[in-house]
Formats: C-alpha cells, structure tokens, sequence
C-alpha cells in the first residue's frame, strides 16, 4: 500500500460484526486489579479512562476460561458470578463510546497455582521450568478428552463474555501460554495429530477458535493474540506464525494481533527494552529469585527499545492473509502509527503508552502531541505483581479504596 491510499489512523474499520470508530485500541494487559479474583472498580475506572482517552476499542487481560486455566490466584475466571461484575466495565466502557474486548486465557503450566487435579496442563509433560519456580515441578500432556473439555470452556467463556456486554473476545494464543504451548516447538513434542508440523501444533488452537465462533461469531468480533517470534532458539519463526496465521484466517478469526516474545524464553522480547530486573528481584521470594537471577543473565546487554520493534516479521505475515490485522509493540507516536497503516496493517494496539497516558489517543488527533513520554523502562509490569495494580511508575498510584471494591457492589 502506498503512502496516498494509507487509511487515516482516525478512520472507522469493521472486524468481524463490530466497527471500530478508529484504528486504536488498549491490548491486553493485565492490569493486576482484580484482586480476591474479582474485577474491582478500580479496573473499571482503568479502562474507563482509557476508553474515554480516544481508543476504538480496550481489552481486559486475562479473564482466564477456568479456574484451573489461571496462572495466578488473584486473576479472575469466567464464571457466572464475575458476569455482573464485568457488566458495569462494559457498560462505563460503552459511555465512553468505545467497545470493549475481553482477552480470554488458559495458562497451561504457566501458572503459579497447584491444582487438585495434580500437575497442570500442558501440549507435552515434562519437566515445568516455570512450575518449578513455585515448587511445581512436572507437567501433563492433555489428552484429547482435556482438549475437548478446554475448547469448550474458551466457548463458555465467550458466551458468558457476550452476556457481560463485550463487544469482542481475544484468544490468547502467544507468550508462552497454553495456546501458544501447543503453537511453539518449544512445547510441543508430541507425536500425534497435535504435534509436529506447524499444521499440525495449530490444529488444537485452530479447533478452540471455531469453537469460540461457532457460539458468539455471530455477535461478537473473535480475534487472536499470536507470537509471529518466540524470540527464542527452536521456538515459532514467522514462517511458521505466517502458516498459523493463515489457518486461523481460514477457521474464521475476524482479526489478529501480532505480537512475540515468550514469557519464560525472552520477556524482554515482548516489550523490546530490557525487563527491570532489580524491580524483580527485590520481589522475588524463595525459590522463584532463580527467576529474575537467570533473566539477567540471559537478557541481551545491548537491548535498546526502538519503536515498532516487530514491523518487519507484521510484513510478512501481512503478504500471507487478507484478515484485518493489528500490530502491537512499540508503537509511541502518531508517525508510527501512520507507519504501520501504509504498510497495509490496518490496527494498532498499544499497551504502555496507555499506562502511562490513557489521552494518548485523543492527544495524538488534537495534535497536542506526537509522542508518548512512555520510557519503555517496563516498571510498569511489575504492577501485576502488586496488591494495588499495575500503573506507570511516574504516575500517582491507583486508588486503594477502588482496588478493594469489587465492581458490582
Ligand atoms: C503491565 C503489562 C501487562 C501485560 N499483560 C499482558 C497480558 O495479560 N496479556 C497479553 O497478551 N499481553 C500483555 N502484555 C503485553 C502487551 O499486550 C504488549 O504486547 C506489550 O506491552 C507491547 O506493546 P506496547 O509497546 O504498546 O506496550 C502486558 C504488557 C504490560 C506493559
């Protein structure tokens, strides 16, 4: 596409059965306020701002599809009893005039949380090196029973979405969560129909997401969060996260969000600048400062954060499909954004710019600025660690009243 037919980041796009009044929205990014495992007001008020800040649409992190799906025990699980909870966001969400996106997870074996089940659920057993940081060490490969039962609960989880009042859903299929454990040769080592070649590890993904259209497609935009890079030696390449992403195409996904990087691999990958590794460690308690420790040592020295750090793998997956896609990763300023709709990208997602200015959008129209003051400096992550959420470090903490309300009561 050429720089005269670029669409305007302020156009309206339609993905799937919503249309987005522009061409920004919040990626997902867990906000670390639901505690007790509730969305409190707080995490209403979060993304109240940021919908009033201008983006088309934003996503809530993390709503995990089962309890056993969390990776953390202050995350909430889509159950009948969040539903009204999340109806006020929805609703203050729609106020605003944007619509809101609900990022559904499983955690496979990342997750901190022992199970009654025994070890949690992963593509391949083995040992759990994210597990074994929280005194879990194995992990079981599911069988096609647990895969039926899992891509029933992304379905629940949708429907029970719809009755919260978004407007979308988002699989999360990248960063080193169960969906991108089947996805990545890192994980998978399976000899059946589920492992092999990247056919074969995107069919389970694949069979979640039709089961996901097949109960909300009709009403809801249905998009998945892909790694087109685990950023990690042996893990997804873009030519495999072009085949996948071709596939998810055919299955029916109305958008993608490319993103890379592997939670346990390369953090550092997601972000594109180093992870604040002294943050980390001062958190850090017992075994799991093996973590932070080792992070450090595989960290890249000369990482230096550059704006829109995963265009180049974008294109390619962009010359592969004709779905609406969205880059997410480093966008900070309106000539980026510009940037990644002439090269045929038709959204943008951001997270920390809107940590750090839930205005940025309207800023960047009004012409008031062209740059996020974000650092990349990443403390806002640690956030999700932390009883009173996740906020940009050079702002004001969140409210500690509103973080302990839940949003219903
Ligand atoms: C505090 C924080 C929490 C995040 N949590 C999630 C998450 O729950 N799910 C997800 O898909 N990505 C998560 N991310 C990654 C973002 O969606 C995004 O891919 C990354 O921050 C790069 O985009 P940016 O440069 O616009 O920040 C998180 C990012 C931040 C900063």
């Amino acid at each position: 596409m050429t720089e005269a037919t670029a669409a305007s980041p302020f156009s309206p796009l339609k993905i799937g059965p919503l249309t987005l009044k522009n061409r920004f929205i919040k990626a997902g990014a867990n906000e670390g306020l639901t505690g007790a495992g509730l969305p409190t007001k707080a995490l209403v008020k979060h993304h109240r701002e940021i919908a009033a800040g201008g983006v088309a649409m934003t996503t809530v992190a993390y709503g995990a599809v089962s309890a056993e799906g969390r990776t953390f025990t202050h995350q909430f699980y889509m159950n009948k009893d969040v539903v009204r909870h999340l109806r006020v966001l929805t609703d203050a969400v729609h106020a605003e005039g944007a619509a809101a996106c609900l990022q559904i997870t499983h955690g496979g074996s990342f997750t901190m949380l022992r199970t009654e089940q025994g070890y949690p659920l992963s593509a391949s057993s083995g040992f759990n090196a994210f597990g074994f940081l929280q005194g879990i060490l194995w992990q079981t490969a599911m069988q096609e029973r647990d895969m039926q039962r899992v891509a029933g609960e992304f379905a629940q989880a949708a429907l029970l979405a719809q009755e919260a009042g978004f407007d979308a859903v988002e699989i999360h299929m990248g960063h080193g969560y169960l969906l991108n454990q089947f996805l990545s040769p890192l994980s998978n080592k399976r000899k059946d129909q589920y492992g092999g070649s990247v056919e074969a590890r995107t069919r389970f993904p694949a069979q979640v997401l039709r089961q996901v259209k097949d109960a909300v497609g009709q009403h809801l935009a249905v998009t998945c969060k892909i790694n087109q890079t685990d950023a990690a030696k042996g893990g997804i390449d873009v030519q495999q996260a072009a085949v996948t992403a071709a596939l998810l195409e055919a299955e029916g996904a109305d958008m993608l969000t490319l993103s890379g990087g592997h939670n346990m691999h390369s953090p550092w990958a997601l972000f594109g600048s180093p992870m604040p590794i002294g943050d980390m460690k001062a958190h850090a308690k017992g075994l799991a400062r093996i973590g932070p420790w080792a992070l450090g040592l595989q960290q890249p020295k000369d990482l230096s954060f550059r704006e829109l750090y995963f265009l180049e793998t974008a294109r390619q997956i962009r010359q592969k499909v004709t779905m609406p896609l969205a880059l997410v990763g480093g966008v900070k300023s309106l000539s980026a954004a510009q940037q990644v709709l002439k090269e045929g990208i038709e959204v943008v997602a951001l997270a920390r710019a809107l940590i750090h200015d839930p205005q940025f959008v309207n800023k960047l129209q009004s012409g008031q600025i062209s740059q996020s003051a974000c650092n990349s400096c990443n403390r806002c992550v640690m956030g999700i660690y932390d009883p009173n959420g996740v906020r940009c470090v050079f702002n004001p903490p969140n409210d500690s009243a509103l973080v302990k309300a839940f949003a219903g009561d």
